[in-house]
């Protein structure tokens, strides 16, 4: 949109009507939508089911069902959409369209049913036949605002094999609320900018336009945009024809693939973009202009082309599409949106900043990129039928998003990190007896909020880790053949999977040991005992007390180790003389979806290598034999002390896996005692143990491993280390200094601003507060912000705690995370706990209907309680507060106490002998 250009109405459309002819019937609708606004009235508005119809029992008609029949099958969609990037003279955006759908009837059927959402019908609906037969006439047409249908009730009936066509006018809102058509805002320049855009996914088509709203529906798309002329409009295909007006233009794109509704994409900016081509094929980079002009989409752009060769030869099918747009939104509520050929990105997750964005930011970057682009065949070319089996979906792009991260950047071993980041997290989760399976029955997934709901860590990381075991026990090359042979066999087209996640194409026996795992929840913990050869599993349950909600049974590995004897079981090790073995260690490379235990002799053998020799143990098993121990202690499984005995090795390990599962463990630790007597003792014991690891990584400068670098510097200042500390609040002070160069690397600066404002006052703290003030890019502020919570002295964590409240200060939509980071912080916790009972009511109130997640702020300030005292305190506040309600936190607050009493058993039992072990640790 131009600076300072602003259509009013009238004038606007004056312009249009002369400008370009051809735009009668978008102007015709739009002054119908102004008349019918005044008159508030007119002979077609449909009814409204939710007040017209009687309050019965559920029924069995068709409209109260969630699925739409299997009547009519949509072929190709016609839609024309006009959003206005200025407010209504009411203050409301709104957009404006037509939309025609031929379809064909399947079935004869006097009743057309299509999603439609918050849109207003502006003229009445009309029915075209195709054929020869003319079309029934429209009796009456229904809105049924719960199940989110128009239903056309039709005098006579449709005739099976015959094809109709639908026209549809109306206007809906555009507004900030992140779903459907929406628009995003930004300042640029010091100019309101406001973008219309899309999000879709899962249910949303409906609310741009009435679709025929499953993924099986799959149809031809021709979309027509009406926008500014400073503007530029995208969609998933290439621009066929644009008209230019004076004060709109109209864009055409090309007839689309065959698709699925929720892979449509309609963004209407003034982004600016940069271009590169990879044989034929475009490819763009769109954001905001600041963000081009200063490089940051350079980076996507680099990685783009590559990966796009690799999937097209991973999956042995050229790239389906003429072009591939990628954009980077203001406002976006997920990560990213595979739309087909138009991929939406929240701007941290496709912007790169060499000056600024850490290297963490770099990586999260280059595998989203990787897992979208992966979604172009898998999951678009080929789409599953209905959402109970979107882990296929997800977890196939959440594997493959690594295989094509490696293929961008070869040097990071990314393939790796799938252990910790899905294999370990989803762990977590799936250990739990609420868990859920990978698949679900088809009508258990009925409701927009069901599908929503399956949209999980299990889905996406538990998803992935099958099917990574899946590849490496059938292969990679078996593996891929499969996959190719899916692909094709399927494309444009929809499939289910019946039990497994493989399609039509693997043998019985694999069938059946997928099923296992893709039907049932949770995994098994597999006992070897060395002492007498035998191997148990059991489903392994984070509280051994608990009682799974689905109890499976738990035969999944005997299976799989049959067949893999070889390749997985054990890594062995011959003495010279005499003994069979030396040590085993299963699960090599943790390519398996389950944990491991031993008997109390091969642990001892399993430590032994690692303090001695630990390079003959893979780095991923290294960091498998920590996650394993914590958690099968934390299970009661093995002793406490057994799990801290493996960090032991640390003091000469720089390898980030292990050093990683080892600090995400000892969290709890932390959380659990750093009010109490073991905390001197915990810190000397981490202290000794980074040591090595922070003189390595500042003696001679290394980079070869940034992550860990990272960890070093944090720990070593975080217990205390007083070089790291003088490294730290050194930098820190040359910033100081020079407010306008900041001399410390990007990568670093999350650590090192905390360690510096913790070990500084307020001088460092209200210079900080200024940094965050002036910060212009979102990811550096969200450091400082962070950063921030890290002071050590109560009065400026309780000023801080207050600016959480203040929307000048902190934006709403960061308060929870603000007033969490405080609470994180051991001189925060009881300063937040405080402020949050304290203000309990006013929150509620100014907060209750934002995009405030109460569930975060409750489990998040009280994770640390562990003592009779705050039980009692938590049990408290949910009483005192009844009245005025806990929201979406209602169930985190029954959840915190639950945690909280099992945090006092853990601490009860473990205390003791944890102190003693951090006095004195030892291998025995
Ligand atoms: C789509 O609809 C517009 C406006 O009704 C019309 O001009 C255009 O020809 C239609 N396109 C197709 C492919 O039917
Ligand atoms: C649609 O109609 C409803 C009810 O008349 C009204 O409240 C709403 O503002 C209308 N939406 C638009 C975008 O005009
Ligand atoms: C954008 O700028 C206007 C004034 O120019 C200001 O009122 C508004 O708060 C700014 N919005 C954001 C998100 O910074
Ligand atoms: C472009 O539009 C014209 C009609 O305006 C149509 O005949 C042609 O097939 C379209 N081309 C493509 C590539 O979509
Ligand atoms: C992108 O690639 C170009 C050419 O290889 C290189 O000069 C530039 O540094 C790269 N940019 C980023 C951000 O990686
Ligand atoms: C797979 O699903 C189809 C359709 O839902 C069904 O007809 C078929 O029997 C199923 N096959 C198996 C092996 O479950
Ligand atoms: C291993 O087997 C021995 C001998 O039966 C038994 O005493 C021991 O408890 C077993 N250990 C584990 C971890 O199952
Ligand atoms: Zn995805």
């Amino acid at each position: 949109m131009g600076k300072g250009f602003h259509i009013s109405k009238t004038v606007g459309i004056v312009g249009i009507v002369l400008g370009a002819g051809a735009l009668a019937t978008i102007i015709a609708l739009s002054v119908v939508y102004s008349q019918e606004k005044s008159k508030n009235e007119n002979e077609v508005k449909p009814t409204d089911a939710a007040t017209s119809a009687p309050t019965t029992a559920p029924s069995n008609e068709p409209w109260d069902q969630w699925r739409l029949p299997q009547t009519l099958s949509p072929q190709t969609y016609n839609v024309t959409l006009w959003p206005r990037l200025k407010p209504d003279p009411t203050g409301l955006y709104i957009f404006t369209g037509m939309s025609s759908v031929v379809f064909r009837c399947v079935e004869k059927t006097n009743l057309i049913l299509i999603h439609s959402n918050k849109l207003n019908m502006t003229k009445q609906p009309t029915l075209t036949a195709l054929g020869s037969k003319p079309a029934p006439t429209i009796e009456s047409i229904v809105m049924h605002t719960k199940t989110q249908y128009m239903a056309i009730h039709l005098k006579d009936e449709l005739a099976a094999g015959e094809s109709y066509e639908l026209y549809t006018e109306f206007v809906g809102e555009l507004a900030d609320d992140l779903g459907g058509f929406y628009r995003s805002e930004y300042n640029e320049t010091g100019v309101k900018k406001v973008v219309a855009t899309t999000q879709m996914q899962p249910t949303d088509a409906r609310k741009a336009f009435p679709c025929f709203d499953e993924p099986a529906m799959k149809a031809v798309f021709y979309i027509t945009l009406y926008h500014d002329p400073a503007t530029v409009a995208l969609s998933n295909d290439e621009v066929n024809v644009t008209a230019d007006g004076t004060l709109v233009t109209r864009t055409t794109f090309a007839p689309t693939e065959v698709m699925s509704t929720y892979l449509l994409a309609f963004i209407v900016s003034d982004f600016g973009f940069i271009e590169q081509n990879m044989d034929k094929l475009q490819i763009r980079i769109f954001a905001r202009q600041e963000a081009i002009n200063a490089g940051q989409g350079e980076y996507a752009l680099n990685v783009t082309g590559p990966i796009l060769k690799f999937f097209e030869k991973y999956y042995n099918v050229p790239y389906p599409l003429p072009k591939s747009d990628q954009i980077a939104l203001p406002d976006f509520n997920a990560g990213a949106m595979e739309n087909w050929g138009l991929i939406t990105y929240r701007e941290t997750a496709l912007l790169y900043d060499e000056e600024i964005s850490s290297n963490g930011n770099k990586e999260s970057i280059v595998t989203i990129i990787a897992h979208e682009l992966a979604h172009q065949w898998f999951g678009n070319l080929v789409t599953l039928r209905w959402w109970n089996d979107l882990w296929l979906n997800e977890g196939f792009a959440s594997y493959v998003e690594y295989l094509g991260a490696d293929e961008a950047e070869p040097d990071w071993n990314v393939k790796d990190l799938i252990v910790l980041n899905d294999v370990h997290r989803v762990f977590a989760i799936d250990a739990l007896a609420s868990s859920h399976p990978l698949s679900f029955k088809e009508e258990e997934i009925q409701r927009p909020e069901q599908i929503n709901e399956v949209f999980d860590t299990i889905s996406y990381s538990k998803g992935a880790s099958v099917l990574r075991m899946l590849s490496d026990f059938l292969t990679e090359t078996v593996f891929t053949q499969g996959l190719q042979t899916y692909l094709d066999n399927f494309k444009f087209s929809n499939t289910a999977v019946n039990g497994t996640g493989t399609g039509t194409s693997l043998p019985k026996s694999v069938q059946e040991i997928m099923d296992r795992w893709v039907l049932q929840m949770g995994f098994p913990v597999v006992t070897i005992n060395t002492t007498t050869g035998q191997i148990t599993q059991e489903h392994f349950l984070l509280d051994p007390e608990s009682k799974p909600d689905r109890p499976s049974e738990f035969k999944y590995v005997k299976k799989y180790f049959e067949r893999k004897k070889k390749s997985l079981l054990f890594f062995t090790k011959r003495k010279p003389r005499g003994q069979i073995f030396h040590w085993v260690l299963a699960n090599i490379n943790v390519t398996g979806y389950y944990r491991v235990n031993y008997d109390n002799d091969n642990w001892q053998r399993l430590l032994n290598v690692l303090q001695n020799s630990r390079q003959s143990i893979p780095v991923i098993n290294r960091a498998q034999l920590i996650d394993d121990a914590f958690n099968l202690a934390k299970a009661g499984i093995i002793e406490t002390t057994l799990a801290l005995r493996t960090t032991l090795f640390l003091n000469s390990e720089t390898e980030y896996m292990p050093w990683e599962a080892a600090l995400d463990n000892l969290d709890y630790f932390y959380l659990m005692f750093d009010r109490t007597e073991v905390y001197g003792p915990m810190q000397s014991y981490v202290g000794r143990q980074v040591k090595d690891l922070f003189d390595y990584f500042t003696s001679d400068n290394k980079c070869s491993d940034l992550y860990n670098q990272i960890n070093a510097l944090r720990v070593a200042c975080s217990t205390g280390n007083e070089e790291c500390k003088t490294l730290i609040t050194g930098w820190f002070q040359q910033w100081m200094a020079n407010p306008n160069v900041n001399p410390i690397k990007a990568n670093l600066r999350s650590t090192v601003y905390c360690s510096a404002i913790a070990a500084g006052g307020e001088g460092e703290w209200n210079f900080a507060w200024e940094m965050f003030e002036n910060a212009t890019i979102a990811s550096e502020k969200d450091k400082l912000r962070a950063a921030l919570a890290c002071a050590t002295e109560p009065w400026l964590l309780n000023r801080y705690l207050k600016y959480t409240l203040d929307p000048e200060k902190i934006r709403k939509q960061d308060a929870t995370s603000t007033i969490i980071s405080i609470a994180s912080n051991v001189v925060g916790q009881p300063l937040a706990w405080d402020f949050v009972r304290a203000n309990w009511e006013y929150i509620f109130k100014q907060y209750g209907g934002g995009s405030f997640s109460f569930s975060n702020l409750i489990n998040g300030v009280t994770k640390r309680f562990s003592t009779q005292f705050e039980l009692q305190q938590l049990i408290q506040f949910r009483d005192d507060n009844t009245h005025i309600g806990f929201g979406s936190g209602t169930l985190a607050i029954e959840q915190s106490i639950e945690r909280t009493n099992a945090n006092i058993k853990w601490v009860e039992k473990n205390q003791e002998a944890v102190l003693e072990w951090f006095k004195k640790p030892s291998y025995l």
